[in-house]
């Protein structure tokens, strides 16, 4: 498909980056990133996450020692980490409403919450985007989600979500082909037989695009990646470690 304008051309150009300039993000970009962030929709106007910038090497080191080794959490200049945050709401609410009125601790109330810090990152991502700059989500901070939180001193009814490397590109890397697009749009009802057969093309495509990326070394198809990757049992403390910090308790 031909992007139509610039914001849609922008939006096919995404690609992760994981090398970067030693170039700071400037503080008028960082307030430009996280202003266009903050525009995201939210559920009910709740705004129910915070972002914390990290500048400080010692702190980038540690953080990227919790959360895989990923040296690009060292190298860039901002590291940000996108928390849902039902905290906040908590307080500004405690004086209208008794403690035991509020329910707060609820599943939805944690989707809620952990959309919205989606959201307003992936805005986040996109403002960077649009400023020259480079991105790539970290997952990886929910490795040792308990000692990450520690680490920035979240309060109980916030969590990590996901961080976000920012800065200037150091590399140019190929963008990384998705899906058919008749795969995931789906007309009028979902169509179970379509969306997987369409999902047969995309091994090739990424066969392809691996041996591209590693030089040849590598053909490894999406379907067999990702067997791989639901045969490994990941971060199994996620619902004990939410229950601990006052989410989902029902
Ligand atoms: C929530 C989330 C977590 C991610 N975590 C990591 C991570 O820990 N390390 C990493 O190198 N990339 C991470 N990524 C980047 C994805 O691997 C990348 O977006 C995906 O492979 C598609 O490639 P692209 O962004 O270059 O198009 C993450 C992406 C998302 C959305």
């Amino acid at each position: 498909m031909k992007p139509f304008n610039d914001t849609l051309e922008l939006l096919m150009r995404h690609r992760s980056i994981r090398r970067f300039a030693d170039t700071p993000v400037t503080e008028e970009q960082l307030e430009a990133i996280v202003g266009a962030a903050q525009m995201a929709s939210t559920s009910s106007n709740v705004q129910a996450y915070s972002v914390i910038a990290v500048t400080d090497p010692g702190r980038k080191e540690r953080l990227a020692a919790l959360a895989g080794n990923q040296a690009y959490i060292r190298e860039c200049p901002v590291f940000l980490v996108w928390c849902a945050d039902l905290y906040r709401l908590r307080e500004v609410t405690s004086a209208h409403m008794a403690p035991e009125a509020s329910h707060i601790d609820t599943t939805e109330n944690l989707i809620v919450a952990t959309v919205d810090a989606a959201l307003a990152a992936q805005n986040a991502a996109v403002a960077a985007e649009s400023l020259g700059l480079g991105i790539v989500y970290i997952g990886g901070v929910r490795n040792d989600i308990a000692a990450f939180s520690e680490a920035l001193e979240l309060p109980e009814l916030v969590y990590p979500v996901f961080g976000m490397c920012v800065g200037t590109p150091a590399q140019e890397p190929v963008l990384r082909p998705r899906l058919p697009l008749q795969s995931v749009l789906h007309r009028e009802r979902y169509s179970a037989q379509e969306t997987v057969e369409r999902a047969a093309a995309y091994d090739e495509t990424t066969r392809a695009y691996m041996r591209e990326r590693s030089g040849g070394t590598s053909d490894t198809p999406w379907s067999v990646t990702m067997a791989h990757r639901l045969a490994q049992p990941a971060r199994m403390q996620m619902k004990e470690f939410l229950q601990s910090k006052g989410f989902m308790k029902r």
